[in-house]
């Protein structure tokens, strides 16, 4: 098959390198890409959430089977236009986007469903937003934007003055776009996240090894949320009778409430949990790989990506085979100096050729080719994934190879996997 990746990530660079060792695959694409996908992929320089360029594209080319890997393409309906073409792809439609596209959407489906989540209101006034925070009085406060934020729309306000701060940055000053027109304000919940995603094809479920993401920018939770800084798999927190729970209040919840809303989900569907002392929570859910979980969950996956994809698409998933591996994984983001805020671009990454432990990958991120060399060109520009028996063993490999690796202001923490 000729297969297309779409998006330019770290995530998408694991996807495609799944789906480059996939025997099923003869040539693989990658949409815009980076410098890591070009090593195994013909970059195509097409915007990821560029739709009639990418089905004109698949068109031209014969292109047997798309994944869309982010968020915003498949919000605005890019396995629908591909569908109409006849092309198959590996997403949700837009109608079942919408369960990561909308949180106020998504918040609904849950108090429709009886799906354990934090209490909320959804406010489109900036004032009654604020009178609300007030009235209630209790810190902290979560705080977010209702559509699609780079994994930035959410504030976690101390104080009534920051709460005032962050309502009046989303919904006045629109630092999150359109984005911002609606807010949800949360209860604040406490307890170990985790991070699931889950194949399914509307009618049968299989999660994925769990993961946790490191969100803050800085070592020891501190500091402003990221899009992710680094994972583990598996989550030492969810247990086997925490997972029997999940599937029996969360995820066949989940996926029976979008069949029943007619917005059948069929893709990868991702779970992010909290594990509060009153059970495990939904803290959000997202309609696609999560990025960098994808980093570690990938590394780990003993089936064929490419066929178990292809099971989703066509509804057969209960007859694929997906299995991990017993041991452990580890990923730490190398970031821009200034990331999640103002960050230089352009600027060359040096030691990319290790040599590294064969149990280490280097995933590219926000990087490009120039004058043939490699240089950064985003917030979070490398993932360096390692497996290993025990995590331990993973965070060492991971480490001892990021320290080879070099940029002008690269920023990683040092705790992943400590907690
Ligand atoms: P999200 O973009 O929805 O994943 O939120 C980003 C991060 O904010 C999450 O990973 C949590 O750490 C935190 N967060 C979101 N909602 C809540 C909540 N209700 N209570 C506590 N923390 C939250
Ligand atoms: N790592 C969180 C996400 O992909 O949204």
């Amino acid at each position: 098959m000729k297969v297309l990746v779409v998006g330019s990530g770290g995530r998408e660079h694991a996807l495609a390198l799944a789906i480059y060792k996939s025997p099923r695959c003869d040539r693989l694409y990658c949409a815009p890409g980076n410098a890591g996908t070009a090593m195994i992929a013909e970059n195509v320089p097409i915007a990821a959430a560029d739709i009639a360029g990418m089905v004109d594209f698949c068109l031209k080319t014969a292109i047997d089977y798309v994944v869309v890997a982010p968020d915003d393409p498949l919000a605005l309906g890019m396995v629908d236009a591909l569908a109409e073409k006849g092309i198959r792809a590996f997403g949700p439609d837009k109608r079942a986007a919408v369960i990561e596209g909308s949180k106020v959407f998504a918040k609904g489906l849950m108090e429709r469903y009886g799906i354990p989540t934090a209490r909320y209101r959804v406010y489109d006034d900036c004032v009654a937003a604020y009178n609300d925070v007030r009235t209630a009085g209790k810190y902290p406060v979560v705080i977010k934007a209702d559509g699609l934020a780079l994994g930035k729309g959410v504030i976690i306000a101390q104080s009534l003055g920051e709460a005032q701060d962050a309502l009046k940055s989303i919904m006045e000053d629109k630092i999150f776009g359109a984005s911002g027109n609606r807010v949800v304000i949360e209860e604040f919940l406490s307890g170990p996240e985790v991070s699931v995603l889950c194949f399914t094809d509307g009618k049968t479920i299989v999660p994925m090894v769990s993961s946790m993401d490191h969100k803050r920018i800085y070592d020891g939770d501190k500091g402003p949320n990221t899009g992710g800084m680094g994972t583990v798999a598996p989550n030492r927190h969810y247990t086997p009778e925490i997972a029997e729970e999940c599937m029996r209040t969360i995820f066949r919840p989940t996926v029976e409430a979008m069949n029943s809303e007619g917005r059948t989900f069929k893709g990868c569907l991702y779970f992010g949990l909290m594990l509060t002392e009153s059970g495990p929570k939904v803290i959000e859910y997202n309609c696609r790989f999560g990025d960098p979980e994808t980093q570690v969950v990938l590394p780990l996956l003993q089936s064929d990506l490419l066929s178990v994809m292809e099971a989703v698409t066509d509804g057969r998933l209960q007859q694929a085979e997906v299995r991990f591996s017993p041991g452990a994984a580890a990923c730490v983001v190398l970031a821009s100096g200034g990331y999640p805020g103002h960050y230089e671009k352009g600027l060359e990454i040096t030691g990319l050729q290790g040599p590294f432990d064969p149990a280490v990958t280097v995933y590219h991120a926000g990087t490009a080719l120039r004058d043939g060399k490699v240089v950064t060109a985003g917030g979070r520009v490398l993932g360096i994934s390692a497996v290993g028996e025990s995590l331990p063993q993973a965070l060492e490999r991971a480490y001892a190879a990021a320290e080879k690796i070099a940029f002008p202001g690269r920023q990683l923490r040092t705790d992943i996997g400590r907690k």
